[in-house]
């Protein structure tokens, strides 16, 4: 598919629910007794993987109308046997959470996924729950397809986090609640706290402590009786992050992107586009379902160079590709450092964004923890393609960003992983007049 250069994008649209929320909404509402109402669910394959693989595990779960699900839960403890493997598909946060909530029960779980899925390092989640008591077969290298034996009872954990990973702290805190006694994580760098604040609202015992350097403590109390919720789930930030880079680059636009999740542990990337020059407004601030939301106000920027602090990175980890786009057309050089992490991403994705950039005309030096962009300075990326989205969904509308920038075009080879995270992505760029 071609994504060519664009007229000013406008009007007002809403992006599909956040996915690091959906996920744990389903996880822990399947281990409530009783039944839970999830609104704004996204109904994307990650998702839709982590439901079939609660389903095979004795959840009840049912789509009422667009978004709106109801689950009725097991109880913590009372997870059935899989009778066959839990296909996660494309979906590391399926597999690193379900790990960890799998890791303390007593059944056998085998955890396939595609090929993107089947490259990522597994041993960040089996190391810590293997000293909870749960025993894992892998495949070379710690990956997928895997084996593992959950342990019943587990033992508890108290584990300092050796990466910055709110997958790890979930499969950890997760494992904790049908343990018996306290499990303990300490994290130097801040990650995304949705599981805490959801843990909370379902009733867990969990406690925060974040000391003076901000090294946060998370304190949950094993063998925990979760009660069932009304979840409502905000639009993610990870998704909206596309609208929002390509109405700043493509000049005349302004769009209104509702109802968005703002937690700071997510919304580093509205930091740095403004230290960049671009006029991101929030209308609306307000708090929903335990999460602080809000409305985006995008007009079209001049942007600058940047060189991010790397101690943001957490807070933004999933939209680099896209704020590489954004660096491509700023006026000067951005300099990224300390991303390691998105080396084990749905793709490696310093390199294969240095790779799709290099090929529609933009200036890179790819470093082994980051990359070197020689902005365009607001004139269109040439383009070109095909980009090589390697079953990357963020590397396939990064690249469709770019696209609407761009002079020829921008050629993306597979456009389907989009369909993991954001269902409808061209309807929205077609709704924001973007796209024929
Ligand atoms: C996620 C955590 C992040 C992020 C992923 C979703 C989550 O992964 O990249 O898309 O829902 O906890 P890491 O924990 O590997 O940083």
């Amino acid at each position: 598919m071609t994504f060519a250069a664009a007229r000013p994008l406008s009007g007002s649209v809403g992006v599909p629910g956040d996915k690091s929320i959906s996920h744990r909404s389903l996880m822990l509402s399947a281990l409530a007794v009783g039944t839970s109402r999830v609104e704004g669910l996204l109904e994307g394959e990650d998702v839709l993987a982590t439901a079939a693989a609660m389903r095979s595990m004795g959840a009840r779960i049912e789509r009422d109308a667009e978004g709106v699900w109801h689950v009725d839960g097991v109880g913590v403890g009372s997870l059935l046997q899989p009778e066959t493997a839990l296909d996660m598909g494309n979906s590391g946060t399926s597999t690193r959470l379900l790990m960890g909530l799998l890791a303390s029960h007593d059944l056998t779980a085998t955890f396939t996924g595609d090929a993107s899925l089947s490259k990522r390092p597994m041993a960040r989640v089996t190391e810590p729950l293997s000293r909870m008591g749960a025993t894992f077969t892998s495949s070379p290298g710690d990956r997928l397809p895997l084996t593992m034996r959950g342990a019943s009872p587990a033992i508890p954990l108290e584990y300092r986090l050796p990466v910055a990973s709110a997958q790890v702290k979930s499969a950890i805190l997760l494992a904790g609640l049908n343990t018996p006694g306290i499990t303990r994580v300490v994290e130097p760098v801040p990650t995304r706290d949705h599981s805490e604040r959801m843990l909370r609202g379902f009733g867990a015992e969990l406690d925060v402590e974040v000391e003076a350097n901000g090294t946060r403590i998370i304190t949950l109390v094993g063998e925990a009786e979760l009660k069932p919720q009304n979840i409502v789930v905000p639009g993610d930030p990870s998704s909206a992050a596309f609208p929002m880079v390509a109405a700043l680059l493509v000049p005349g636009s302004q769009v209104t992107i509702g109802n968005i999740g703002l937690n700071a542990t997510r919304a580093g990337l509205v930091d740095l586009l403004r230290e960049m020059g671009g006029s991101v407004e929030i209308a609306n601030p307000r708090e929903v379902g335990g999460e602080p939301v809000g409305d985006l106000v995008v007009t079209a920027s001049v942007l600058k160079g940047v060189e991010p602090d790397p101690a943001r990175a957490p807070s933004m980890i999933d939209e680099y590709p896209v704020a590489f786009v954004a660096a491509a057309l700023a006026q000067g050089r951005s300099i990224f450092r300390g991303l390691e992490e998105l080396r084990v991403k749905e793709s490696d994705r310093i390199a294969t964004m240095a790779e799709g950039l290099r090929a529609i005309g933009v200036a890179v030096e790819e470093l082994e923890d980051g990359i070197i962009i020689e902005g365009s300075g607001g004139a269109p990326l040439m383009g070109g393609g095909p980009i090589s989205t390697r079953l990357d969904h963020r590397i396939a509308m990064s690249f469709a960003v770019a696209g609407l920038a761009s002079k020829n075009g921008v050629t993306i080879d597979d456009m389907r992983p989009v369909a993991t995270s954001f269902p409808g992505f061209t309807a929205l760029l077609r709704n924001l007049g973007a796209i024929e």
